[in-house]
């Protein structure tokens, strides 16, 4: 009885809980074998997991550009099957493919996002303004979205999926390719987003930046969830490294010892 009362309860202060889901494409594959996790509001949870674990398939799931085979998710109580446009208006989704149009100016790609979810132009237009100068934009707003470096784009991405104002951003690889001032500097504006009650969900493989930022992990291999909890928790699993001798952190080899070939 406590147990049911306690998960109900975690549910309703939860920003996502996705509850055994599978994905099988119809290729054949096993993306995701029954996958249960929860994020708590306001939470920086970092989702990671070698290449092929699953990670880009869940995050495709819980923001509906893929269908689960199996299983529920639920966006801070919203359903995604029975109430889609209420959980899909709540999160804004940093893609790990760059999918905007390269002759667009970076200002019309963030305005025109905002109209997808009904924020009229007159609103967009000096949100859009912030966002971009938040994120070291604002001379490029009018440039060519394709005379952006790989940094500028990533970083495009990110004021683009912030424009409705979510209450859930979900970030796939946001850093992958950024250099290691800009990356911190992207951390941190996370970060700030986090204090101000914004809840992430991220991937990355820049396992050292994972330990120190986020507050709750789970690790994926071959479509399961290998550990999941806090990261005192998850670090606590660490039994030494001592015979490795590139680890930069525990959690890259409790990591490695959970997701070995
Ligand atoms: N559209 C698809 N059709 C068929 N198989 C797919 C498709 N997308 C992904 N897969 C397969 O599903 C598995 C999980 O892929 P996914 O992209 O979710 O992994 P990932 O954890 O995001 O990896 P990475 O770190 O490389 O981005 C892989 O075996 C992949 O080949
Ligand atoms: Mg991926």
């Amino acid at each position: 009885m406590t147990s049911s009362v306690t998960s109900h309860s975690k549910m309703l202060n939860a920003a996502l809980v996705v509850d055994n889901v599978t994905k099988k494409y119809a290729s054949g594959t096993e993306a995701l074998k029954g996958v249960s996790l929860t994020v708590p509001q306001g939470d920086f949870y970092a989702l990671l997991g070698p290449n092929g674990a699953g990670k880009t398939s869940l995050i495709g799931i819980v923001t509906g550009l893929v269908n689960k085979t199996s299983g529920t998710v639920s966006v801070f109580g919203h359903d995604i099957d029975r109430e889609t446009e209420a959980a899909k208006s709540m999160i804004g989704l940093v893609g790990q493919e760059v999918n905007f149009n390269p002759f667009e100016k970076p200002i019309d790609i963030v305005v025109n996002q905002g109209g997808y979810y009904g924020v009229p132009r007159s609103i967009a237009i000096p949100r859009a303004e912030k966002l971009l100068s938040d994120l070291g934009l604002f001379e490029k707003k009018n440039s060519k979205a394709m005379e952006l470096s790989g940094g500028m784009k990533r970083r495009l991405m990110i004021a683009r999926a912030l424009i409705h104002e979510p209450k859930f951003l979900i970030l796939d690889e946001p850093t992958a390719g950024v250099d290691v001032e800009l990356r911190r500097s992207m951390w941190e504006y996370l970060t700030t987003l986090t204090q101000g009650g914004l809840t992430i969900l991220l991937t990355t493989h820049y396992l050292e930046e994972a330990e120190k930022l986020a507050k709750n992990v789970a690790i994926i291999n071959k479509g399961s969830i290998v550990a999941q909890g806090t990261m005192d928790e998850v670090l606590s699993l660490y039994k030494g490294g001592a015979d490795d001798k590139y680890a930069t952190g525990k959690l890259e080899s409790v990591f490695l010892e959970l997701t070995k070939k």
